[in-house]
Order: C-alpha cells, then sequence, then structure tokens
C-alpha cells in the first residue's frame, strides 16, 4: 500500500497508511496502517489483527519507524456524545447521560457540560485528550480525573463486548486498571446537576494551574508523580530545565514537558528521558506511552 492508497475493508472502515506525526500533539511518528472505524461492526473486524488504539494521540511518543500493528481511530457515532439524561437514573441532584464515544474529543465535552450546568468533569480543563484515551488514563488534574465522572464503559476486545461500572476495576491516579488491548469504545457519564457559572468558575480555577505549561508540541508531562512530588520540580532541581537533544527539549517551564523544537525524532526524545531518568535521583515511572513498548 502507498502513502496516498485508501481502501475500505469488508465491513467499510476506511484504512489509510499515514505518518502517525499527524495524529500526535508531540509531531512525532512514523507510518502505520490507520483503521477509521465508524461503528462496532467495523470495530470488531478491526480487532481481528494485532492492533493499537489511537486517541488524541496527546500522551504518544511514536517511534520515527511507525507501528506494524493496524493503527484504530474511532470515528462517526463512536466519536459523538448523547448527553440526554437517562430518565431511569437521572434525578434532582445527578445526571447519567446516554453513550459519549470513546473517539470524542474532550475539551469540546467540557465546554457542552459546562454550559449545560454539569458538573464532575471540569477538573480536566486543559487535557487534548479524546474521551477513551483520558479513560484509559485516567487523565485528571489534582482538581479532577476522568473517573470522577463515569457511570458505565463499554469494553470492546477480539473476545467481544461487555459493560463495566467504576467499581469494578482497580483505578487510581493516572490508572484505568484496564488492560492493554480493551478499546473503550463509549462511556455514559454521571455527573452532579450544578450552575454553569459555578462549573465555569472552577473550570477556570482549575485551567489557572496550566499558567506555568509550555505551549509547543508536547505530551505533557513525561514522567508520573513519584509519591505526590512534582517529578517537574525533581527534574528542575537536577538542573534540565532547558537541556537540548536534535530537536527535542526539556521545557524551560516546566520539567516535566519534553517539547519538540520542529524536526524531533523519537530517537531524541527517549535520550531526554534517559538521561533525566540517570539524573533524577528517584525512580520515575513513566508517563508517556511508547509505541513500540521498550525493553
Ligand atoms: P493517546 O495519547 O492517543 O493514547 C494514550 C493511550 O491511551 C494509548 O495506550 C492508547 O492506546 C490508549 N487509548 C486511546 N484511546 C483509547 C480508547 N478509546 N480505548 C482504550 N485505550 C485508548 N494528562 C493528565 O492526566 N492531566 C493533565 O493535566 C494533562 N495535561 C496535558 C497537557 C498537554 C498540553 C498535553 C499534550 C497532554 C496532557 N496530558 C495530561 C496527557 C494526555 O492528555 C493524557 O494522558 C490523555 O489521557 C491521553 O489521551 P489521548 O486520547 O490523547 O490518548
Ligand atoms: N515545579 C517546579 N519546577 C518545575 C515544575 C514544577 O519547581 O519545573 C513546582 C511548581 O512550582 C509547584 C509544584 O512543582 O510548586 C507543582 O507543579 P505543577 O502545579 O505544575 O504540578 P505538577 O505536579 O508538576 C501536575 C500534573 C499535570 C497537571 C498539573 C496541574 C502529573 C505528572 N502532572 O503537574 O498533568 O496538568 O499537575 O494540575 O501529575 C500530565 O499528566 O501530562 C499533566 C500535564
Amino acid at each position: 500500500m502507498t502513502a496516498t492508497s485508501v481502501t475500505a475493508s469488508r465491513s467499510g472502515a476506511r484504512i489509510e497508511r499515514l505518518p502517525l506525526a499527524r495524529f500526535t500533539t508531540l509531531g512525532v511518528g512514523g507510518e502505520a496502517e490507520v483503521w477509521f472505524v465508524g461503528n462496532h461492526e467495523q470495530l470488531a473486524e478491526a480487532l481481528e489483527q494485532p492492533y493499537r488504539v489511537l486517541g488524541g494521540g496527546s500522551n504518544l511518543v511514536v517511534a520515527d519507524e511507525g507501528v506494524p500493528e493496524r493503527v484504530i481511530r474511532l470515528t462517526g457515532p463512536l466519536a459523538e456524545a448523547d448527553l440526554t439524561p437517562d430518565p431511569e437514573l437521572s434525578d434532582a441532584e445527578t445526571v447519567v447521560t446516554g453513550w459519549v464515544g470513546g473517539g470524542v474529543p474532550l475539551p469540546g465535552l467540557i465546554r457542552k457540560l459546562q454550559k449545560l450546568g454539569l458538573s464532575n468533569l471540569e477538573g480536566t480543563v486543559g487535557i487534548p485528550a479524546q474521551v477513551g484515551g483520558a479513560v484509559w488514563m485516567n487523565a485528571g488534574t489534582r482538581y479532577g480525573e476522568m473517573f470522577g465522572g463515569l457511570h458505565t464503559l463499554e469494553i470492546v476486545t477480539p473476545g467481544g463486548t461487555r459493560q463495566v461500572t467504576p467499581d469494578e476495576l482497580d483505578w487510581g491516579y493516572r490508572r484505568s486498571g484496564l488492560s492493554r488491548g480493551h478499546v473503550v469504545s463509549r462511556v455514559r457519564l454521571k455527573l452532579r446537576r450544578s450552575d454553569p457559572e459555578e462549573v465555569r468558575a472552577r473550570m477556570d480555577f482549575a485551567d489557572q494551574a496550566r499558567k506555568g505549561q509550555p505551549k509547543m508540541k508536547t505530551p505533557g508531562c513525561a514522567f508520573k508523580n513519584p509519591g505526590g512530588v512534582s517529578a517537574g520540580r525533581l527534574i528542575d532541581e537536577a538542573g534540565l530545565k532547558g537541556t537540548r537533544i536534535g530537536g527535542a527539549l526539556i521545557a524551560p517551564e516546566h520539567g516535566n514537558f519534553i517539547v519538540n523544537l520542529g524536526g524531533a525524532s523519537s530517537r531524541d526524545v527517549h535520550a531526554l528521558l534517559d538521561l533525566i531518568r540517570e539524573r533524577v535521583g528517584v525512580p520515575l515511572e513513566l508517563e508517556y506511552e511508547l509505541w513500540p513498548e521498550q525493553g
């Protein structure tokens, strides 16, 4: 297949060989066969061969060589949100929504919820993820996380589709408890009725914490905070802010962000991650996901 060829799968998924750099916020990554799947039948077919799921690409460092597996991108109805309150599960205080596709961009969803006066997820403001990726990581800030607003998750694997509730999963800080290969196809949200202006005020407050974050191409924080200590602070104290390797830079604004100055390669980013691990005296767990995984 050439770089420009587009084909359709048996069930009608669009398949295109594309550079993944285009889909990542770091802007790095070679080619893969991207499957644009818009319904459960197409998703089931895509899972017949080795695959990876791509969300907003906002936590990924993809190799310059790309990846050999199919890369699944949720589109169509799997990227739409039905925020209508379920009359049987909602009451004067709580709203349980209809299905929200795993491919729905989180920032737009957060804005809609604010306008509707629906609270619980506004603390995730500024996270450039898709719903499925944000659930996978339990993305959040100290003002709220994805699992604070979930009622049901629909999970698809090669073995079939099932629904789970958050209390069935071992979720925690930047962790959903889902196994690799479990696709979050849709979720239903559990929200608290509030006043739109109050939700906006909490959103604005949470957004203030981002003022010191860099505005360049980046996958966000490289490492999880060990024991609640800011990894950024540790990297800063190790004197590493502003260190550059090739086209990648440890952001001068915040030590835990690696940014692409333009033309960065995955090797440049890996070299910076190795340098940080070597220089910071505390073991650090990677938050970025490396495609393919290392070691
Ligand atoms: P991707 O990066 O596309 O993928 C990440 C992982 O999720 C992969 O393993 C992928 O397979 C999996 N995945 C994606 N979609 C699905 C799906 N539908 N089903 C199952 N698995 C899936 N994170 C925070 O937690 N808090 C922050 O404050 C924060 N701030 C950020 C700020 C910036 C500027 C940036 C660039 C990133 C930030 N991040 C933050 C990191 C990132 O947004 C989160 O890790 C987010 O959860 C990644 O979601 P994604 O949809 O982009 O997933
Ligand atoms: N600090 C430094 N130097 C730095 C960076 C931070 O001294 O280079 C200090 C700050 O001055 C502050 C403290 O460390 O006193 C905490 O910093 P910050 O408020 O930036 O929070 P953080 O713990 O570094 C976490 C999340 C971010 C999230 C922010 C805001 C992790 C790994 N990071 O950063 O999440 O946006 O809080 O809530 O949990 C992400 O996960 O990708 C991410 C961006």
